[in-house]
Parts: structure tokens; sequence; C-alpha cells
């Protein structure tokens, strides 16, 4: 196994592709068109930072990546989900994500609302069939996506995002939208190597949930920096999205070098929450690093 966590990132990407592949109908089964557009959302490219996260918190645990397969799928098909609605014309009005037609776009809308509506599910249809796993670790999992991606996480989340268009938000409650859009999810991936490791100690699981929010946030101020300074083709998306739609977001409202002070402090609390974990925590470490400095 390559020393460094880098080394293997492209291994892990690989393997939670061919997962990805193992549980997606095939394009070829009917309806076509919509397992069509629901691979199409999947496999359109995307950093897949999530499942990597849920790796890198199993290395950091002694999880197996065998019992870490699931979560990272099922997550990522969560967010997958998340990005096909985040994009309709109803939201965000996007028409480029990873570099090629949104999934509306691509196909038409009442295709992208069903893909993601698929796609939600078939998340926990995943999470049930974990093997080796306690029920009750089962069940906390479900119940940690689950609440990661309802009405009290990144729904919630996106809830809060349309409503605050045009409007003045406080640090607080910016951060709150953030912490449950973009935060949940994120911390999700860390928190579910955590339930996996069933012996875990206290204070190490309440470090690694905290680790989780603070990159949460960063994350997203991070995509919103971008989203400014970032180009079109290296994004992958529209850049100057958030600003045409009056977003309330961190650089517009704060200003850029608040945002990147702010993620930097952010970061360097994380960087704090890994101490107890010593040189088990390095892959961690490199992922909130790339998650802050990502695009520069
Ligand atoms: C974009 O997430 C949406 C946000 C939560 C900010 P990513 O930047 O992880 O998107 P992909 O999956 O790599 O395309
Ligand atoms: C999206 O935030 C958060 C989600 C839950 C999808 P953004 O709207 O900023 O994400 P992008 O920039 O379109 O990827
Ligand atoms: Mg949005
Ligand atoms: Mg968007
Ligand atoms: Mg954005």
């Amino acid at each position: 196994m390559p020393h460094q966590f880098k080394d293997r990132i492209a291994d892990y990407q690989r393997r939670v592709d061919e997962r990805l592949d193992e549980v997606l109908p095939p394009a070829s089964l009917a309806p076509e068109r919509l397992h069509d557009a629901i691979r199409y959302a999947v496999f359109n490219g995307g950093k897949r930072v999530r499942p990597l996260l849920v790796y890198a918190a199993g290395e950091c645990l002694g999880v197996a990546p065998d019992l870490l397969d699931a979560p990272a799928v099922a997550i990522e098909l969560i967010h997958a989900f998340s990005l096909v609605h985040d994009d309709l014309p109803a939201m965000d009005d996007d028409d480029l994500r990873r570099g090629k037609p949104t999934v509306h776009i691509r196909y038409d809308e009442a295709t992208a609302i069903l893909a993601a509506d698929a796609l939600q599910p078939l998340a926990f249809s995943v999470l049930a069939r974990v093997q080796r796993t306690s029920p009750a670790a089962r069940n906390s999992l479900v119940r940690l996506v689950a609440d990661a991606c309802g009405s009290v996480g990144m729904t919630g989340g996106q809830s809060i995002d349309l409503a605050a268009e045009g409007r003045t938000l406080t640090v607080a409650e910016l951060e709150h939208m953030y912490a449950l859009k973009t935060g949940a999810l994120i911390h999700a991936a860390i928190v579910c190597a955590c339930l996996l490791r069933e012996d875990l100690d206290t204070a190490s699981a309440s470090a690694l949930d905290a680790f989780g929010r603070n990159i949460g946030i960063a994350f997203q101020i991070k995509d919103d920096i971008l989203d400014i300074e970032g180009e079109t083709h290296i994004i992958g998306k529209p850049s100057g999205s958030d600003a045409k739609l009056g977003k309330a977001t961190y650089p517009a409202l704060f200003g850029i070098d608040a945002s990147r002070a702010r993620c930097d402090a952010l970061l360097h609390s994380a960087m704090a929450n890994l101490e107890p974990f010593g040189d088990a925590s390095a892959p961690l470490e490199w992922l909130a690093r790339y998650i802050v400095e990502r695009g520069e």
C-alpha cells in the first residue's frame, strides 16, 4: 500500500466508482432514459471527496475499507441527488456541472427530478445491505445518513439557502445554513467510520465529530470563494452563479479576505481536533488541507 494518502486517492476513487457501478441499475434496464440519467448524474465526474473522507476516517480508526464501502457509496449517492436538484431551474438554475450539461439540460426537468428521487432511496437500500456489521451499528448508520440528508440536514440547509437569496445574514445564521446544506453530509462521512468502530472512546468520537463540523463549513466557504475566483473551465460549473442569484454567501456578505481568514481558522481548529490521533490522522489532515487549498 502506498505510504502517502495522496497516492492512495486514485485507488479509493476507483474503488467507490466500482461499488457505485455495482449498485446502480444498468442503463439498459427499463425505464432506460431514467437509468441513463441516474448514471449520468453519478458518473459525470466529481472529486468523490465524501467517500475519500469516509475511507480516511476509517484509516484513522482502523476500520477495514470493505466495511466502509456502503456508507461511502450511500453518501455519494445522496450528494449526487442533491446536486441534480440544486441545479434545477427552481433552485440555482445552472446548466453546467462537472464541466458537462446538468442533468435537466442533458435530459429534461422531469427526468432530472425523478433521477434524484431514485438516487436518494438507493442510498438507504445500500446501507440496509451492509454485511458484517451489528444490527445496532447498521441502524445508527441509516439514522445518521437520513438525518444528514433530511430537513434537519442538507435539505433543510437548501431551504434556508433559497430563502436567504437577496438577504443579509449574520455570521451565525450563515454558518448554520452552511453546516446544514453542506456540512451535514461531510460530517456524516466522518462519523460513519466512528459508528463502525463500536468500541470507540468518547473523547475520540467527539474530536472527530468536531473535525467533521469544522471542515464541513470550510468546504462551503471555499466553494463560495471558487464561485467568484475560479474559472468555469476549471471548476466545471458556471463561475459567478452565486452573485447572479444574489446568494447569501460568506464572500458576498463579509468579503473575500474575511472568507479566507475564516477558512484558515476552521482548518486550524480541524487540525487541532486531529492531534490526539497522531500519525493515524495523516489522511484526514491531507483532505482537510485539500478542502481549503483546492483550486489555488
Ligand atoms: C459541490 O460539492 C457542492 C457543494 C456542497 C458545495 P463538490 O465540490 O464535492 O462537488 P463534486 O462532487 O466534486 O462535483
Ligand atoms: C450546494 O451549494 C449545496 C448542496 C447541498 C448541493 P452550492 O449551490 O454552492 O453548490 P454548487 O456551487 O452549485 O456546486
Ligand atoms: Mg445551491
Ligand atoms: Mg448550486
Ligand atoms: Mg457553490
